[in-house]
């Protein structure tokens, strides 16, 4: 039996990425460090794959992408504790397809030479049963607890999903972390110098952007006497590296035609192949001003050199990059905050490398106030917070844990899905924004539409992103405006309530005002007052948010 020193030497801290994750431990000399796997990667792939009666995963399934695409399983970590109804499938690029199982989503693979259907939660856990079996390889010896990274945009169904698959791989788990708040751990606890004590253990408020391979995170937090508050989250799931690595795939599509007149767009074993290689082209770019791409045997037996120098990458993704600014600058603007407001921007996610994104967010936050930081690696840093998390609670028991958990770091109850009103012209009004902390409260003003209205009717709804349905070319819509055209919209999807004012005093257009406010409590019991202030005459209804 292992000591105790040597159980809490084998606590480590885990997040599960859509592309990639990461196992963390703290070392000796109380640093945090990434476990290599046994090929050697510390940013392991998020795949699973099937072949003949072998179950593979990480770099050894990414290795079968090409050769065995139909039986290997990748991004399906954000579809874990949804309906199939709920999965975007039109995310899945060349590997096994989505299938639904009574209402769940599972994939179709063949594995000991019949058709075998597994779930995504049956997915999740074989590819988390690898992971541990990878860190217990590297430690010597069983891991006896885990912290994990949960996404901030998960729903609850989703993070117990998650913590569920975990504990089906033989790890127990002894805390979730929102992903931002591990890197605001690994900033609190990682770095031991007297400067960062001296200047960065003030209370501070900390915007952490967080580019992944799939998805945007804009997460606004404020650190005061050790607490944290998030103040503002934004999630974009459609703009990451990947959407990078369409417009390299698209450049190099075409440079590929006009050197052999071979149209690949159609051919999706040629798009796999280019795909894998133009990720490597752009991580390249990141310290090199050129970079090549070669693909041996591209299609019909020709192989394919090209290169990009990095100026024609920065300009072919301008648009990206004035995606990522507006999300940031609008986080701020519907939080009425301010650049200003920001001590330190913490880069977190591997495609925030990119030194033409760095650059654009010194130019944005051109004050003498915001520290730009990425003093650990930003694929790493979340696994690290949840390391640091997991040596200081992994020597309690689950109810010394459950009792003593400082509330700084438990997940805050939020609301998942915005809430608003639908304006004059149809469009969905956000009043309070998915992802808000609870309690939350807004006051939204409206006014008559018309001279002498005397009924004014609120409908409130909740919203959703809703991802357009993809054009029959999805894996090839590599239009140079690819990721504008699909880009998800926020769109009312239910209705919550119905409130009707009627007798109100005649007015002009514009003259009577309506207060609509929304309050809603930490158990999502939400009260919904319009208020017409010149008459007083008010209606109050009570709901249950049920997200
Ligand atoms: N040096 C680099 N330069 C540019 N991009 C990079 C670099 N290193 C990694 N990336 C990109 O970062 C992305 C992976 O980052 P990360 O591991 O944070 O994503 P993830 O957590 O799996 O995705 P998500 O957050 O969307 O779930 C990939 O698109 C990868 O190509
Ligand atoms: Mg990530």
């Amino acid at each position: 039996m292992p000591s105790a020193t040597d159980s809490k030497k084998s606590i480590i801290g885990l997040r599960i990425g859509q592309s990639y994750s990461s196992i963390a431990i703290i070392n000796k000399d109380g640093r945090a460090d990434c476990i290599a796997n046994e090929d050697g990667e510390r940013q392991i792939p998020t795949l699973v794959a099937f072949a003949g009666e072998e179950e593979l995963a990480g770099t050894q399934a990414k290795a079968l992408l090409l050769s065995n695409s139909k039986n290997t399983i990748s991004q399906f970590r954000n579809f874990i504790g949804k309906s199939f109804a709920e999965c975007n499938s039109s995310v899945i690029k060349g590997t096994a397809q989505l299938v639904d199982k009574d209402g769940i989503p599972a994939y179709s693979v063949e594995f000991m030479n019949q058709e075998s259907i597994f779930t995504v939660q049956e997915i999740t856990t074989k590819y988390i049963t690898s992971l541990r079996e990878s860190a217990e390889n590297f430690l010597g010896q069983p891991v006896t607890g885990v912290v994990l990274a949960i996404p901030t945009y998960f729903t609850d169904s989703q993070r117990l999903a998650l913590k569920d698959a975990t504990e089906k791989a033989g790890l127990r788990v002894l805390q979730l972390i929102n992903e931002p708040t591990a890197a605001i751990l690994t900033y609190e606890s990682g770095i031991k110098s007297e400067e960062y004590n001296n200047n960065l253990h003030n209370d501070r408020t900390a915007l952490i952007l967080d580019l992944g391979s799939d998805s945007l995170d804009v997460t606004v937090m404020s650190i005061r006497s050790g607490m944290f508050t998030i103040l503002a989250t934004t999630h974009d799931p459609d703009l990451g590296g990947a959407a990078f690595d369409d417009l390299l795939v698209n450049h190099f599509v075409n440079e590929f035609k006009r050197k052999t007149q071979i149209d690949i767009l159609q051919n999706k074993r040629a798009l796999v192949k280019l795909r894998n290689a133009v990720e490597i082209t752009k991580k390249t770019l990141s310290s090199s001003s050129t970079s090549p791409c070669s693909v041996e045997s591209l299609a019909d037996g020709i192989d394919f050199h090209g290169s990009i120098n990095r100026t024609r990458f920065e300009i072919m993704s301008n648009k990206l990059f004035t995606r990522i600014l507006d999300v940031i600058s609008n986080t701020l603007k519907e939080n009425n905050l301010d650049t200003q407001l920001i001590d330190e921007v913490i880069l977190v996610g591997g495609a925030s490398r990119i030194p033409k994104l760095q650059s654009k967010l010194r130019d944005t936050f051109n004050n003498t106030i915001t520290v730009i930081r990425q003093d650990f690696e930003p694929d790493e840093v979340v696994a690290y917070g949840c390391a640091f998390q997991g040596d200081l609670i992994g020597d309690l028991d689950d109810q010394m844990i459950s009792d003593s958990i400082d509330s700084s770091v438990t997940l805050v109850p939020h609301l998942s899905k915005p809430i608003g009103i639908l304006n004059a012209e149809n469009n969905f009004v956000v009043i309070i924004p998915g992802n808000t902390p609870l309690p939350a409260r807004r006051i939204f003003q409206s006014s008559n539409m018309f001279d002498d209205q005397k009924k004014f009717y609120v409908p409130i709804w909740e919203g959703d992103i809703i991802v357009p349905k993809p054009s029959s070319q999805t894996d090839n819509n590599l239009e140079n405006d690819s990721t504008l055209q699909e880009r998800p919209n926020l769109s009312p999807v239910k209705l919550l309530a119905e409130l009707v004012l009627t007798d109100l005093p005649e007015k002009k257009i514009n003259e009577l005002k309506v207060d609509i406010t929304i309050e809603i409590d930490i158990n999502q019991k939400c009260i919904i007052l319009a208020k017409e202030l010149t008459s007083n005459k008010s209606v109050e209804i009570e709901i249950q948010i049920t997200q």
